[in-house]
């Protein structure tokens, strides 16, 4: 035997050339990368409100651990924890829940991963929205499916169009995801449109995932969810969780509801992958739901704010044109005017006016011609990023 190191070539599974990413997080490490050879930078590309987690939520999660909610608990999760979302979700969406429907898991993406994983097969069609979370595409192509793009137009306000879904739909279709308040558009869907959206799938067999993630922070008027037309609750999972209502991204934790005889499917995803979701993080998941919500209340009208002012800001610098999102914490700026294309744009953004963004591209290909700021970032520092871009443009168009 020789006594030299022999460096194995890695050998992945073929089906790792399928998974995509999600370039915020990669966006965030070269800018980073940057403060780090002391370069000074507005961070605009993350996705997580720069608020703190209220502190009842906080205080109870360290109770919870000093009570000794250090253990392993069920899969689906704790059944006070299922039993008050099932009354949170029931009071929301206008629907009965009942607990054995809702599944606990760490974050939102889980749910993401456990219906592709669950659902879709070789050849298996799933339509998604294009611009949006890139997650979708990636898990989609991962699990062997074939990602069928609904593209979101900022002519029709980033919505999903009924008519043109309609016809993407076809005998391979098993899966529809729908977003709203959408990430990246700031986009929400009408109860109208969700209406049409339910006629075009009329009674195929078809689920929709439904990913509500920001219905705490829309702006005007009360989400509508897919799950509340009748007949459509069997065939919705919907997604929802805490990191962005209650700012608790680093927690991990969030859920999803749907007919029990798929929730226990999720659950055995869950039993395989992550045994349980944390247990003090889920005692603290009670009284964030039943606590005080007037924080979240605040969070959304500062949101709401600074969205305001953001777009206000980028429509006064040439070639930028924008529109108010409707929700989230995101702008999504048209730059098709600049002469520059997205990627490219928001690299020297970032390499020469220190202003991290993410590029259209980084949601799908219909985002060429947009960059998206979150603007989960303080006012000062929102009002110095439009002065770097301002002068940036000044300076290179
Ligand atoms: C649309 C959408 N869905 C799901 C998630 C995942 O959230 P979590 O951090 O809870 O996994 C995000 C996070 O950015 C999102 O934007």
């Amino acid at each position: 035997m020789t006594t030299e190191l022999i460096r194995h070539e890695l050998q992945l599974a073929p089906r790792m050339a399928r998974l995509g990413t999600e370039t915020a997080f990669e966006v965030l490490s070269k800018a980073k990368a940057l403060e780090r050879q002391g370069r000074s930078i507005i961070h605009l590309e993350i996705g997580e409100p720069d608020f703190d987690t209220p502190p009842n939520i906080v205080e109870e999660a360290a109770a919870a651990l000093h009570a000794g909610w250090t253990h392993y608990g069920p899969s689906a999760g704790l059944p006070e924890l299922r039993q008050t979302i099932a009354g949170y979700v029931s009071r929301t969406r206008s629907i009965e829940v009942s607990p054995d429907e809702v599944v606990v898991v760490p974050g939102g993406k889980p749910i993401i991963f456990y219906a592709m994983l669950a659902l879709i097969d070789q050849g298996d069609e799933v339509i998604y929205p294009n611009p949006g979370f890139p997650i979708y595409e990636s898990m989609i192509n991962y699990a062997g499916g074939t990602a069928i793009p609904i593209p979101l137009r900022q002519e029709r306000d980033f919505a999903v169009d009924p008519a043109e879904l309609e016809s993407l739909i076809t005998d391979r279709t098993r899966l529809i995801i729908l977003n709203s308040p959408q990430n990246p558009t700031g986009g929400v869907l009408s109860r109208r449109d969700i209406e049409r959206i339910a006629t075009a799938i009329d009674d195929r067999n078809i689920l929709v995932l439904s990913d509500e993630i920001y219905s705490r922070l829309q702006f005007e008027g009360e989400p509508f969810s897919i799950m509340s037309l009748p007949g459509m609750q069997d065939r919705t999972i919907l997604l929802d969780g805490f990191s962005k209502t209650y700012a608790m991204t680093g927690w991990r934790m969030g859920y999803g509801v749907m007919r029990a005889d798929l929730a226990v499917h999720f659950t055995r995803l869950m039993t395989n992958s992550n045994s349980c979701t944390a247990s003090f993080t889920q005692r603290a998941g009670i009284a964030a739901i039943t606590g005080d919500q007037t924080p979240v209340d605040l969070m959304r009208t500062e949101f709401e704010r600074r969205s305001r002012f953001f777009v206000d800001g980028l429509n006064r610098i040439p070639g930028f044109s924008c529109r108010m999102p409707k929700g989230a914490f995101y702008v999504f700026p048209n730059i098709e005017k600049t002469g520059w294309l997205s990627k490219p744009l928001a690299d020297a953004l970032l390499d020469t006016a220190g202003v991290a963004a993410l590029s259209g591209t980084a949601f799908g290909r219909f985002g060429e011609g947009f960059l998206r700021f979150s603007v989960a970032n303080s006012m000062p520092q929102l009002e110095q990023a439009l002065e770097r871009i301002a002068s940036w443009v000044q300076q290179n168009l």
